[in-house]
């Protein structure tokens, strides 16, 4: 929740979703049926119809209501996991092929809204990758040297035109961009409709099985969608309980808006090499004497570490000692990325399945992955070869990422010894209004909520995806899991899968 005075997501706030849909009320078939209304469902919806194939979209909120409004909106190719570190992950043919990749989805975005004539603000940029100390320009200097090899993405070092950060060169990377996520996304949806493609909102599917020739998914209230393939692109997929999420892990990231002077810097998109880093680019705002600089970083795991006023301050500090020209914070929020444990996308059949897709695991860089999700999963459906699927293959085996898949598994596993561990206060007379805290009650823990009238709502703290101990987000007032992500609202209802059912009520 922001602060008085302060609105969330910049996308949310400076675009007027005038489109309604109708929420699904009868059993219906189709020949695809697409879950989730962001940019990978309704880029593979629109494909797909266009191909025509019978397609329908569904999607537990409204369009674009989740993670792509809660984006910073940079359209890059120049991946932020390192060229060197891709290498000895997936070779250089691996490494070209996902560079390749996400050239090319930021050229598909460019193609569609001159095709289409969607009005998205996307804007073509450079993006300038900058270092700050010693040992950080000689990595740069390395990721350079990888850079040449691979020889797919144009790069040259250049001085950054920020005078505070401009003691060593930057690596500039040509044709990246920028665009408004939801206008986009407004665009592509009207098209998909205008083919004959039907999209219902709120409507929540909560099981998906194979049977047969079919997929039959089910919808929260009982309703039944019969299709021939489903694509499930929500977020972390809510249909895989176990394998998927071993593979990844929910991160938060958070960002805010600061007013800043006309012309300071040049439009482009600006990265450095901190761990977690930081990521900056400009929200040109049209009869307004002032720009929006939208600051992100200070990402940590979902519901491990949650001290998220903090992170806004770190933020709004880091631009003030950097920027000049900075008016008052407009805007701030936060999102969740999925990180893959080998930095790529999982883009194809969901292990195990035969007709059921899925796209998950966005690394950051969720509006070219959804973008390639979209372009691959459309070709796999529609039996066309495509070169990225070996490379984005849900069931990859990647032995290099071993230790890090290791390391991920040790945490989750450190996260159920919170099941024993006394509760984070003592009692709930000491948890204030609009706060939230667990408590522990013989052997169960409780995740109590006081609400603005000073009401107490108690439900269990265990999360029912895989039985963590959920944490209470002060900055979000929300229900985390530090296992594998899923986030509840105050009264227990579920925003973020895998989780598909609410907390439950005591
Ligand atoms: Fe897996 Fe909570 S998200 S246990």
């Amino acid at each position: 929740m922001a602060a008085t005075g302060i609105h969330e997501s910049l996308w949310l706030d400076t675009f007027d979703w005038k489109q309604k849909y109708p929420k699904l009320t009868t059993d219906i078939t189709a020949e695809i049926c697409v879950v989730g209304a962001g940019i990978s469902g309704l880029t593979v919806a629109y494909l797909l119809q266009k191909a025509g194939k019978k397609v329908i979209l569904v999607e537990a909120g409204n369009i674009g209501s989740g993670e792509t409004a809660r984006t910073t909106a940079h359209l890059a190719s120049a991946l932020d996991d390192g060229f060197a570190h891709l290498k000895k992950l997936f070779g250089i043919d691996g490494l070209r092929l996902a560079l390749q990749s996400h050239q090319e989805a930021i050229d598909f975005i460019a193609n569609l809204t001159k095709k289409e004539k969607i009005d998205c603000d996307f804007a073509w940029l450079e993006g300038y990758l900058f270092p700050t100390t010693d040992e950080e320009a000689a990595e740069l200097q390395k990721e350079a040297e990888v850079l040449a090899e691979v020889n797919v993405l144009k790069a040259q070092f250049k001085k950054l035109p920020i005078a505070k950060l401009s003691r060593y060169q930057s690596l500039v990377f040509a044709k990246q961009g920028q665009f408004h996520p939801l206008k986009y996304l407004a665009g592509l949806s009207k098209r998909f409709s205008s083919m004959g493609g039907e999209i219902f909102t709120n409507t929540y599917i909560n099981e998906v099985k194979e049977k047969g020739e079919a997929t039959i998914l089910t919808t929260r209230d009982g309703r039944c969608i019969g299709a021939q393939y489903a694509v499930i692109t929500t977020n972390t997929p809510f249909n895989d309980k176990v394998t998927m999420h071993t593979k990844q892990a929910a991160y938060r990231s958070y960002a805010v808006g600061l007013e800043i002077a006309k012309g300071v810097i040049p439009t482009a998109l600006y990265w450095d090499m901190h761990q977690p880093y930081h990521y900056v680019r400009i929200y040109e705002r049209k009869d307004q004497t002032s720009d929006i600089l939208i600051v992100g970083g200070e990402d940590h795991k979902t519901g491990q570490d949650d001290n998220s006023e903090k992170r806004f301050l770190d933020l709004i500090q880091w631009a003030q000692t950097y920027f000049s020209n900075l008016g008052v914070c407009r805007y701030r929020w936060s999102g969740q990325i999925i990180e893959p444990v080998d930095s790529l996308a999982f883009i194809g059949l969901n292990p195990g399945d035969k007709r059921t897709f899925i796209a998950t695991g966005d690394s950051g860089h969720g509006l070219t992955h959804g973008t390639i999700a979209g372009q691959l999963i459309s070709d796999l459906i529609l039996k066309r070869n495509n070169p990225w699927e070996k490379l984005y293959q849900p069931a990859r085996k990647n032995w290099w990422a071993a230790c890090e898949f290791a390391q991920e598994n040790l945490n989750v596993a450190k996260q159920y010894l919170d099941t024993i561990s006394p509760g984070e206060v003592k009692n709930s007379k000491v948890i204030a209004p609009g706060e939230g805290a667990v408590i522990r009650k013989g052997i169960k823990k409780i995740a109590v909520y006081r609400n603005k009238q000073g009401k107490l709502q108690k439900l269990s703290a265990v999360c029912p995806h895989l039985g963590c101990i959920v944490k209470w987000n002060k900055a979000e007032t929300t229900w985390d899991c530090p296992c594998h992500g899923s986030r509840f609202n105050a009264q227990g209802e579920v925003l973020n899968g895998p989780a598909h059912t609410n907390l439950e009520k005591l």
